[in-house]
């Protein structure tokens, strides 16, 4: 996601002052770039954030209104000619834009031939260049711009200016958001109230194919098909810190409640669900190799780790690539035998793990074909891998990963159907893959309003100190998954373990005091998983079970019950392992833990 802010005001104010300030309160929303245009002044853009912006500003760059941006990549490099705002071929249309345009490659090819010279690799920069052809047309700004935006598919937040009207600006919503901030005598657009609310707190949430134009005065919203909307105005009581996380208290329960957006971000333009085919243009150019790939070793860390273990499954059993997982720490002390039939996949979400990185650099060293599924674009590992996938899963902000592993999940889901439907995967199961895969939103998001139940089982279980997490098959790597989120952001003792491994130790463990959480969804293990769920149950152990909804048997057994909806197996991991996100979120939470910054914690560990 990135950030966006645009003000129009005759209040003497410098808006370049309000929007550096307004960007700082956005910064959490990307930044690998920054840029800022002023119909009266031009432009100035650069890689970095605020603080590089603000060096860059001249003196006198002042003006009454204008537009802001900060970019989390997910088209281009991050540099300074990819930064927003970018500009039509004149310098005239100026536009700042948060999401994916899925039909640019044409859009800009058809401009490309009506003469129009691109400056930037980015989705974003044709949008001005088709508010400028329409403009030659004569129908003028406003026309030109919805016109423009009914030529474009994908999701957007934009902000559009025109020179030639330099108090009047223009805001579009589709799947990213938008609000406006009604001041008196100036008027404001940005991702969200933040920036907006040291001047007004009166706002407007712009929803879905809503377009809106502000200036000083006033503001008038209207669909695109041009007919009006009218809505009042609402008055926020948030706190700035508050409106970055949408109105959540923490980070990691904002990304949690994300999911949906996530698997829709990831599978954007990524499937052709009546062919049961995945469309990954990372990977366009290494196809003909992955054809020869003989067997694939996924290497990641920590949350990455966990999500490389449920690819291993989706991948031997629909792609039949025997794949092993490693430790990225482990890996590049290896000797491993590796050679040009062998693919290397590093999983990452910062890109920028130095014990992932180290291993692809072993990998390529020894032959490897490298590919990588990262989630920040032209990172190290990003760039050094031969091709991959991004996750366009937005910044993560959380030190516990979790809209990401839902991401990386998605990503291995369509790298399995992409490299099965090579390998003799039917186009009727590949079918039936893309369509489990379209619905698993919805289901995250039906899953998602039962999270207060699961806040009072955290309540319930708050003084347990130590939890045994169980799973089989798919939903092992979950039970790791889900106990390095319980210890991570709570510190208490919590371990994965593999259900038919517990008569084997762990179960020495088991007494009243040490509960279980089982993952035992309606599977292949089921069965076996309330055998094993019965053994703890003689010992009296405590069990909370993630069961399938409808399974009315289980909660006969087990002590609490949380619920997903039922999806395909290999799919399963993506919706287990909510419950247990939320489920640790709120155990921590109780404690009144830093739950965005556990203690001994960073995003990302570039060191040894
Ligand atoms: C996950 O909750 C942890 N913060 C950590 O294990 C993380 O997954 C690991 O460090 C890998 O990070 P990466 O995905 O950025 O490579």
């Amino acid at each position: 996601m990135c950030g966006i802010f645009a003000y129009t005001g005759k209040k003497g104010k410098n808006a370049s002052g309000v929007l550096l300030k307004g960007l700082l309160s956005l910064e959490y929303r990307g930044y690998d770039s920054a840029g800022i245009y002023l119909p009266e002044r031009g432009s100035v853009k650069t890689p970095g954030a605020v603080a590089e912006l603000r060096k860059k500003i001249p003196k006198d760059f002042k003006g009454k209104s204008g537009i802001a941006h900060l970019r989390w990549a997910t088209h281009g490099e991050p540099t300074e000619k990819n930064a927003h705002p970018h500009a039509d071929c004149e310098g005239e249309v100026w536009v700042v834009h948060n999401g994916i345009i899925e039909n640019f490659r044409e859009l800009k090819e058809k401009l490309g031939q009506r003469g129009h010279k691109f400056k930037s690799d980015s989705d974003t920069e044709v949008i001005a260049h088709l508010v400028e052809e329409h403009l030659t047309t004569g129908i003028g700004f406003e026309k030109a711009a919805l016109a423009a935006l009914n030529d474009i598919r994908g999701t957007y937040g934009i902000a559009l200016q025109y020179k030639k009207e330099p108090d009047r600006i223009i805001a579009a919503r589709m799947g990213s958001p938008i609000v406006l901030g009604l001041g008196a005598g100036e008027h404001f657009i940005a991702s969200d109230p933040s920036p907006i609310l040291p001047h007004t707190r009166k706002v407007v949430f712009l929803e879905d194919g809503e377009v809106a134009v502000i200036t000083p005065e006033k503001h008038r919203i209207f669909k695109l098909d041009a007919t009006d909307v009218k809505r009042k105005a609402t008055k926020i009581d948030w706190s700035a810190e508050e409106a970055q996380k949408g109105g959540y208290e923490h980070f990691m329960l904002k990304e949690i409640m994300e999911g949906p957006e996530v698997i829709e971000n990831t599978l954007r333009g990524r499937l052709i669900p009546a062919k049961g085919l995945a469309k990954l243009g990372g990977l366009e150019g290494v196809t003909k190799q992955l054809e020869k790939i003989e067997r694939i070793i996924i290497v990641a860390c920590g949350t990455a780790y966990y999500a490389g273990l449920v690819g291993e499954y989706m991948l031997e059993e629909h792609a039949g690539i025997p794949v092993e997982v490693e430790l990225g720490s482990e890996f590049r002390y290896r000797k491993p035998v590796v050679n040009e039939r062998t693919a290397v996949l590093a999983i990452s979400q910062s890109g920028e793990t130095l014990d992932t990185l180290e291993a692809v650099r072993e990998g390529k060293r020894r032959g490897a074909l490298t590919l990588g599924i990262v989630n920040a674009v032209g990172s190290t590992i990003a760039r050094e891998t031969d091709a991959g996938v991004y996750n366009h899963a937005g910044p993560e902000i959380g030190v516990a990963s979790t809209k990401a592993f839902i991401s990386q999940l998605t990503a291995l889901a369509l790298l399995t159907l992409f490299l099965g439907r090579q390998r003799g995967m039917t186009a009727q199961e590949g079918k039936k893959i893309a369509k489990e895969l379209q619905a698993l939103p919805a289901k995250l998001a039906k899953l998602l309003e039962r999270k207060e139940g699961i806040a009072s089982l955290a309540r319930k279980y708050s003084d347990s100190r130590d939890f045994l997490f169980l799973g089989r098959r798919y939903n092992l790597p979950v039970a790791f998954e889900g106990a390095l989120k319980l210890k991570e952001v709570s510190y208490i003792h919590a371990e994965g373990c593999g259900a038919g491994e517990m008569k084997h130790g762990p179960i020495a463990m088991i007494d009243e005091k040490f509960p279980t959480m089982a993952i035992a969804t309606k599977d292949s293990m089921y069965e076996k998983l309330i055998s094993n769920i019965h053994e703890i149950k003689a010992r009296k152990g405590h069990v909370i079970a993630v069961a399938t909804e409808g399974d009315k048997e289980i909660a006969k057994l087990v002590d609490d019950v949380m619920y997903v909806p039922e999806t395909l197996e290999m799919l399963s991991p993506i919706l287990n392992v909510v419950p247990l996100q939320l489920f640790a979120y709120y155990f921590a939470k109780g404690k009144g833990l830093n739950v965005d910054r556990p203690r001994n914690l960073a995003k990302s560990v570039t060191v040894e």
